[in-house]
């Protein structure tokens, strides 16, 4: 007997070690080739990326561009610089007083271009980021400059800021007599779990303070009620900044249980097929305008690769797909429409791509102006406890969820949605932004500039034709035609839906405009041979170079 033992074992372990690696080649499979696809290896690479920055000389001709054309660069550079120390300076100012001050307006202000260009930018060309009011679709800084805002309050401001502003104001006198209590509802909360049960078609409701902390709960709920580990998530979408949602870089420890796959793949259908682990697959439909990629922000704007397309078909059989090997295999699917939620449609995501979730956060613009995010979902997933196991829970509180005068605010949101002003808006909201994307890339091709616009409805990003180290510098020729971007730069501009046709025309004349002006300045220059590939292989051998530099040269000492 014993001597079959060994026999045994090695009979068990082989089929255990193929399925293992069958599994495992199934999950490689179904992961994106590029590092936003490999978060572990991303956040190991990024460790290793030394500091170095261009000096003024080098800052302008990065790309070996000829003199004359350098020269062009620095006089536009140092004309941009003068007018916007001349244009901001109270704002500057009182920026520079609190710098020290915020760790938020640091980590900002680092992350807006290239690091390699981050020191001279930002000696030049501080905006400030204080601002003293808004009204219609601008914003006006403390020197008096008003700008278009293309930020959107990172896309809670839907409806204009004035909106925003009565809701506040009829929502906090709507709950003024009991004030801030926290504990005990206000009644208008009814109407609101009333609302989003509707626009949701889901049974159930919690209340949240931000869109992290409703994306947590979502996932908590469907680890509880399945009693697997893993979520999905896709390759480059955004769930808030809480740990499992966000596995490499930004985050300095693994996300052991998260499962990066990519979207509109087949292989993803195969492994949420065949694995028996997996909670939950977390969707951000923002992924249907740059799927597999990551928030496109200017800081990675190293050369012209960053692409976007939104095909609306593709993406609803995708979704429907999805849905599909969802309810086959007893995964929760949950959107997280926290961005999307109200700006596709009255229904949100669900409506507009035509597809059910199991669970659906929304946040931004539904607190009404005021911080909240909600998830939505069927009944036995929203449950916390479990009748016949009473001390099995999955607990959730938060000092602040369900304040007064948040719901109040929201009850004014909600009853918004229901006007029939509000319901003729959204009946070819898609038509009108589709056609203002058309026309300003008309005008861009026109006037043969190198950029094009590619867009979700009110939701834009700017793409680049032609290969240049210095696209990311288009954002200061914007801010100085008066388009205030937020802090990532051209990759996402967010309009509210109160822009008329006339303030959209003027966004249009400036965009092309500030185009014109950096094209005219040299930014755009390339020889024959400059292509993506050929910067992408200058930075990295910087890179390296640098690298090894500092190894040769660093104090032998512990740690990293
Ligand atoms: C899709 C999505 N989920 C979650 C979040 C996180 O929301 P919050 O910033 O309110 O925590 C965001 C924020 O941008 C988001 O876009």
């Amino acid at each position: 007997m014993e001597t079959l033992t060994p026999y045994f074992l090695a009979a068990l372990a082989i089929p255990i070690g193929l399925w293992a690696l069958r599994r495992r080649l199934a999950l490689s499979g179904a992961k994106h080739p590029s590092l936003t696809g490999h978060p572990r290896i991303a956040q190991e690479i990024a460790r290793h990326v030394p500091f170095y920055e261009y000096d003024e000389t080098a800052f302008f001709r990065s790309d070996s561009a000829p003199e004359e054309v350098v020269r062009r660069r620095r006089a536009g550079f140092m004309r941009l610089s003068t007018l916007y120390t001349a244009r901001f300076a109270e704002t500057a100012r009182l920026t520079r007083e609190v710098f020290d001050d915020i760790s938020d307006l640091q980590f900002t202000s680092a992350y807006q271009v290239p690091f390699q260009y981050r020191r001279l930018v930002s000696e030049h060309f501080s905006a400030g980021v204080f601002a003293a009011a808004s009204a219609g679709t601008t914003l006006t800084d403390l020197d008096g400059n008003a700008a278009y805002d293309l930020a959107g309050s990172y896309g809670v401001n839907l409806f204009g800021y004035d909106f925003y502003k009565d809701c506040i104001r009829r929502g906090s006198e709507r709950v003024a007599s009991l004030g801030p209590v926290l504990g005990p509802y206000h009644p208008v909360i009814v109407h609101n779990v009333h609302r989003l049960r509707a626009i949701s078609g889901l049974d159930e409701v919690s209340f949240h303070m931000s869109g992290t902390e409703a994306v947590m709960q979502a996932v908590r709920l469907a680890r509880y009620h399945t009693g697997r580990r893993h979520l999905v998530r896709f390759c480059g979408a955004y769930h808030g900044w809480w740990g499992d949602v966000q596995p490499g870089v930004g985050n300095p420890l693994p996300a052991k249980d998260t499962l990066t796959l990519k979207d509109l793949d087949e292989a993803t259908l195969r492994v949420l097929k065949h694995r028996r682990d997996i909670a939950c697959v977390l969707i951000n439909p923002l992924q249907a305008l740059h799927p597999n990629a990551a928030a496109p922000s200017d800081s990675a704007l190293i050369d012209s690769g960053r692409r976007a397309g939104f095909d609306k078909e593709r993406y609803a059989e995708w979704l429907r797909q999805l849905r599909a090997v969802c309810i086959e295999r007893g995964i929760v699917l949950i959107f997280d429409e926290i961005f999307v939620g109200f700006r596709l449609a009255l229904g949100g995501a669900q409506e507009y791509f035509g597809v059910k979730a199991d669970m659906v956060t929304y946040g931004k613009t539904l607190g009404g102006g005021l911080p909240v995010a909600v998830l939505c979902g069927r009944k036995d997933l929203m449950r916390r406890f479990r009748d016949d196991r009473p001390t099995d829970i999955c607990f959730a509180r938060g000092t602040f969820n369900s304040h007064p005068y948040v719901m109040g605010a929201m009850h004014e949101f909600l009853l918004h949605l229901e006007r029939p002003e509000t319901i003729a808006l959204y009946a070819n909201l898609e038509a009108v932004w589709n056609e203002r994307a058309r026309r300003l890339n008309e005008h861009l091709v026109a006037e043969g500039l190198p950029v094009r616009i590619v867009n979700l409805s009110s939701i834009w990003t700017v793409c680049y034709t032609t290969p240049s180290r210095y696209n990311w510098m288009l954002q200061y020729y914007l801010r100085a035609e008066g388009l205030a971007l937020s802090w990532i730069g051209t990759g996402r501009l967010i309009f509210s839906l109160n822009y008329t046709e006339a303030d959209f025309d003027a966004v249009m004349d400036r965009f092309v405009a500030a185009a014109r002006e950096m094209r005219d300045d040299g930014w755009w220059w390339g020889s024959d041979s400059t292509t993506n590939r050929s910067i992408r292989r200058t930075v990295l051998h910087e890179i390296v170079a640098h690298r090894v530099r500092s190894a040769l040269t660093r104090p032998a000492r512990a740690g990293r």
